[in-house]
């Protein structure tokens, strides 16, 4: 039985900055932010806004009714969750109105929650056809004003509906996965902020895609011929690209240059983004596929997920004829243009302002979807035409 993506969209808050703005505040060569880490702008979110506010949205716009009443999982892969204990994806079953009978939790493990999600909604759909599985990565990324991991902040989630025949991408049971016990990036309960080792990080993650790269072909009698694009985790753009050039460094130059062609499409809205954690490689897949004039139906696409700690996979699909027809381009450049620039000033007042979760608060904001209440430790959100 064929089951995948069915439906695939993201969300960023309505606010970002410049990175070149961002450069000159930290006094550091622009070229650093732009050409070294590789990101033009950072989404940047209000206090109002949290991992389920950006979950609404990137659900709520590719749901219909039949979907609400089809699908009993929720799973939220997310590593800046709002509570130790409850699962978000409890709240966010509630607010998109899915029917009762589902099992609804969180994943986490770093930025591979989601694929963690999606390989368990898989397994879920092939022994139950008619079911459907809402997988959301919603996370903040944030490393702390002025340290060294801030260019590499960034905020948003990606919502994706697997079923049985899907729409975009049919996946296959090739997958490779890896897992190494490393403090490249952790962040201890309690911290606000992830503690990091960026240089260690960076060759974890490169000899992470060697190691899953290489056994994936031994395993599955592959090269790197068999598939059309690579999509690949995107914590800052330059990454992927260090790690396909350290790979691919041995493969014919045309081979090189047509994966390197298709990772450039990949990064198209991350380079605008920064870093969504869990959702960064699926917003690459969404920026793959938007923005491939050359992909067609039956390509296979080869998945990177990489999390800190480490665990990595390895695994692909083929396009469905008619994928393009699914997608929303419009849209999302839409979503991506119409966002306010903030001066690094405005930034960092966003940063600082945060919600004192023991105070009983409301907020009024013009937010679609946002907090509108602290009570008793407990977050009220505003839901539709309120
Ligand atoms: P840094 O020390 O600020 O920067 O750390 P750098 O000195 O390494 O320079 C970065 C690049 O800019 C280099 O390019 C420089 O040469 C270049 P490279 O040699 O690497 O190709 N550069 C310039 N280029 C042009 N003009 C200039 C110029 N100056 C320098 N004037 C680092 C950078 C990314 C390590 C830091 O920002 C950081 O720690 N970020 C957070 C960690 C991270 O993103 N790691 C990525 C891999 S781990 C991962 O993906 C998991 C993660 O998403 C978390 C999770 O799983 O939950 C992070």
């Amino acid at each position: 039985m064929n089951v995948g993506i069915d439906k695939i969209n993201f969300y960023v808050p309505p606010y970002f900055i410049d990175m070149v703005d961002l450069a000159h505040a930290r006094e550091v060569d622009p070229n650093k932010f732009t050409i070294g880490i590789g990101q033009d702008q950072m989404a940047v979110n209000k206090k109002t806004q949290d991992i389920v506010t950006f979950a609404m949205h990137a659900a709520k716009d590719i749901l219909t009714k039949e979907d609400l009443q089809a699908i009993d999982m929720v799973i939220v892969g997310t590593e800046s969750g709002i509570d130790e204990s409850k699962a978000s994806a409890v709240v966010l079953h509630r607010l998109l109105g899915i029917q009762p009978f589902a099992r609804s939790f969180e994943i986490k493990e770093a930025c591979y929650g989601a694929t963690a999600g999606l390989q368990f909604a898989k397994a879920h759909v092939q022994a139950n056809p008619k079911s459907k599985v809402l997988v959301v990565a919603s996370d903040i990324a944030r490393y702390g004003l002025a340290s060294g991991g801030e260019p590499t902040q960034g905020v948003g989630a990606v919502a994706m509906l697997i079923s049985a025949d899907p729409a975009i991408l049919q996946l296959d049971n090739d997958n490779l996965m890896l897992t190494q016990d490393i403090y490249d990036f952790w962040r201890p309960v309690g911290h606000q902020y992830p503690m990091v080792d960026g240089h260690l990080s960076n060759a974890v993650y490169i000899d992470s895609f060697k190691q899953v790269w290489q056994a994936h072909c031994e395993k599955n009698q592959r090269t790197a011929k068999d598939y059309a694009a690579l999509s690949f985790h995107i914590p800052y753009t330059k990454m992927g690209k260090k790690a396909l050039l350290a790979v691919f460094a041995e493969e014919e130059e045309t081979q090189q240059e047509r994966l390197m062609a298709r990772y450039e499409e990949s990064i198209v809205y991350s380079r605008r983004t920064g870093n969504l954690y869990t959702g960064s490689l699926y917003l690459g897949l969404i920026s793959l596929l938007e923005n491939s004039s050359s992909l067609q139906a039956n390509d296979r696409i080869g998945l990177f997920s990489y999390g800190s700690g480490a665990v990595a996979e390895f695994f692909s699909g083929i396009l469905v004829p008619g994928y393009e027809k699914q997608l929303a381009q419009a849209a999302h450049q839409t979503l991506l243009d119409a966002r306010q620039k903030l001066t690094i000033a405005e930034y960092e007042a966003m940063f600082n302002e945060t919600i004192d979760i023991d105070q009983d608060q409301s907020f009024e904001d013009d937010l679609l979807y946002s907090i509108r209440e602290i009570k008793n430790t407990i977050r009220y959100y505003k839901e539709e035409n309120e």
